[in-house]
């Protein structure tokens, strides 16, 4: 398809900017066409920028990924637009239009290097996360008590701030804003590098998540032996939606693309436990079974 593209012109909307976005890309500039390149977080790299090896040859996750983001990032005929969804659609084939909704960034971005220090400054996380007097004074005791134990687990190693939001995600289920000032503080590392990490990785929640988080695999083998099914089901179960946590905090609905073990798909994984072939009415006894 690309090579038959060629010797044409135009322009191509392309949407999401995983690594097999920005692979559609390059090939469709570097066929001739102007792309534009839209992918709804700050970002692009998507869920391999968060990993360390890949499945199944345990290759070097970055290694494959950087060429190719400075590639697109240089690319004459690649307009990124992040933050940024489609919102419409209209028109017939070589003729669309399409709406797009960019999310407002209160930041010149042609002068903006990404620093991130602005977020000392931003009001309205400053109205989320108000700054303390002193940096025990919005914590509970025995919160910093905590904090201070995590912390002194790691003292003296290099890099301690992603096993230290590990461990206090791992504790507290989340990432409350007021531990991440008084860790920025305690580890004398900007507030905004340890936010930056913090909202990077899915991994890590700045809101309150179930006792109990339930992925649901919508890679490609789980899909067609009816995930969408399973998902639903858990849906109307549990009353909410993926990225929801129930009110009574036991349990976060999560979507997954491939757990690695497609053979056993359609698959959920429930904490550490992985649930395989799957049926919409078998859904009920795997909640029973965490409650
Ligand atoms: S697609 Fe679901 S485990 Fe691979």
């Amino acid at each position: 398809m690309v090579e038959r593209a060629t010797k044409e012109v135009g322009a191509v909307l392309v949407v999401g900017g995983g690594v097999g976005g920005m692979q559609a890309s390059l090939d469709l500039a570097d066929a001739g066409f102007k792309v534009h390149l839209i992918e709804r977080g700050p970002s692009i790299g998507g869920v391999m920028a968060q990993l360390d090896k890949t499945f199944p040859t345990n290759d070097c996750a970055m290694c494959t990924l950087a060429p190719r983001l400075v590639d697109v990032g240089r690319h004459p005929d690649i307009d990124i637009r992040t933050l940024a969804e489609v919102t419409d659609v209209s028109g017939a084939a070589g003729d669309f239009s399409v709406t797009i909704r960019e999310q407002p960034r209160y930041v010149d971005i042609d002068r903006c290097t990404g620093c991130g220090i602005c977020i000392e400054n931003c009001p309205v996380f400053n109205m989320v996360y108000p700054v303390p007097d002193r940096l025990e004074a919005d914590l509970e005791p025995v919160d910093q008590a905590r904090v201070d134990d995590i912390v002194d687990r790691y003292r003296g190693e290099h890099g301690i701030l992603m096993p230290v939001l590990q461990d206090i995600n791992e504790e507290y289920r989340y990432l409350p804003g007021e531990i991440l000032r008084y860790v920025a503080r305690k580890l004398d590392v900007p507030l905004s590098q340890v936010f930056q990490v913090a909202t990077f990785y899915n991994a890590f929640s700045l809101t309150p998540r179930g006792k109990h988080t339930v992925n649901v695999c919508t890679g490609t083998s789980c899909h067609v032996r009816g995930s969408a099914r399973i998902l639903e089901s858990l849906e109307q179960h549990l009353g909410i939606g993926p990225g929801e946590t129930t009110e009574d905090l036991q349990f976060s609905l999560e979507t997954v693309r491939c757990l690695g073990c497609c053979a056993l798909s359609p698959c959920v994984v429930v904490g550490e436990k992985t649930h395989a072939r799957l049926r919409p009415d078998t859904v009920a006894a795997l909640i029973g079974e965490c409650a």
